[in-house]
């Protein structure tokens, strides 16, 4: 199996370097796997001059699966819009089709005092979010900012045809019937009628999936009940923008944003993984950052391009028995635990993998 590592920008490297270990640790242990390393976002502008340099596009589409730290700082913002390390990240995903985000949102026990929610609230908590990735908002045309009765208008559009509809519903009916058999689509349909035809379409694929349960909630609403209580989802499908809002909501339900990995996968089970995170310019460089989410990547990676749960369950265990012996970065650290830096964080998931 060959990866394409991707660190990209901020605390990417750093944690990127963590999961790569771990990687390493189970290469030493027989597993076939070829890694090869390339720029992108703002290293890649850096290096090529473009976020997405053809080079690093053509190593991930020959690869079987990406790994990605993240992408973006405050160097860049000022960059035209189509040099930003924002772009790089966007053209990768629809450029090798990785229409299924997937976005778990677990709460290990030890660390529910570090959700800013009340512990019966979250302890438990198990949730999926399936975010669409290749639509929406994010691509639709037209798109622009220009003149209009003598002042600047910004304008998007919301767009998703059928098939985009269709295919991401199947992956989260797929997931959801692995899982507890609750799937809600997630969507604005008493405003939107992009969200009409969304719910439409769930509906009419629910058909093939007479197990699972269907329900349908506005985003809005979702929001609100994502806080006030999250147990009650199992599966949540969704668009790429609410998505985008949602996942970092219930992110916080598991104690912090730097625990959850994610998966985006295209129909072939071919995907690329990232932590959830972006970049974290402030905490860049100073090996402060929490390399689990990146690590718990590798593990999503194992299960779902490698189909692998054997070796996805040692990674996932390893990082519950680090977390078990008390170790934390700073961003989970509670009073009564150790703190450690993001290098130690992975020499201590290596150590019990
Ligand atoms: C994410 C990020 C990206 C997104 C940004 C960095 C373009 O927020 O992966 O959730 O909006 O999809
Ligand atoms: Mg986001």
């Amino acid at each position: 199996m060959k990866i394409a590592v991707l660190p990209g920008d901020g605390i990417g490297p750093e944690i990127v370097a963590q999961a790569v270990k771990v990687l390493e640790a189970l290469r030493a242990d027989g597993a076939k796997i070829e890694m090869e390393t390339a720029p992108i976002g703002g290293a890649g502008y850096d290096a090529a001059g473009d976020p997405l340099p053809d080079a690093t596009l053509r190593l991930a589409r020959s690869a079987d699966a990406v790994l990605l730290g993240a992408v973006g700082g405050p160097q860049y913002d000022t960059l035209d819009r189509p040099l930003r390390p924002e772009r790089g990240l966007l053209r990768i995903r629809k450029e090798l089709n990785l229409f299924a985000n997937l976005r778990p949102a677990l709460l290990y026990p030890e660390l529910a005092g570090a959700s800013s929610l009340k512990p019966d609230v979250v302890s438990g908590l198990d949730l999926m979010i399936v975010r669409e990735l290749t639509g929406d908002v994010y691509f639709g045309q037209p798109r622009g900012i220009e003149l209009r009765n003598g002042e600047r208008v910004g304008y998007n559009t919301m767009l998703y045809s059928e098939s985009e509809v269709r295919r991401v519903a199947h992956v989260a009916f797929g997931i959801a019937m692995k899982r507890g058999k609750k799937l809600c689509s997630v969507e604005k349909a008493n405003v939107l009628e992009c969200s009409e035809l969304w719910k439409e379409v769930m509906i009419e694929v629910a058909r093939d999936y007479p197990e699972v349960a269907l329900s349908h909630m506005y985003v809005d609403n979702a929001a609100m009940q994502l806080i006030r209580a999250p147990k009650q989802f199992d599966t949540i499908v969704t668009g790429n923008i609410f998505g985008d809002i949602l996942s970092d909501a219930a992110s916080m339900l598991s104690g912090s944003i730097g625990m959850l990995p994610s998966a985006s996968l295209d129909e072939h089970n071919k995907g690329m993984y990232e932590p959830i995170h972006g970049s974290a310019p402030d905490i860049a460089g100073k090996n402060l950052a929490n390399p689990l989410a990146t690590i718990l990547s590798v593990a999503m990676m194992y299960r779902y391009t490698f189909a692998d749960a054997a070796t996805a369950e040692r990674i996932e265990n390893a990082v519950k028995r680090v977390i078990a012996r008390g170790l934390r970065t700073g961003d989970i650290w509670t009073e009564g635990t150790q703190k450690v830096s993001c290098s130690e964080m992975g020499d201590a998931v290596v150590k019990a993998l």
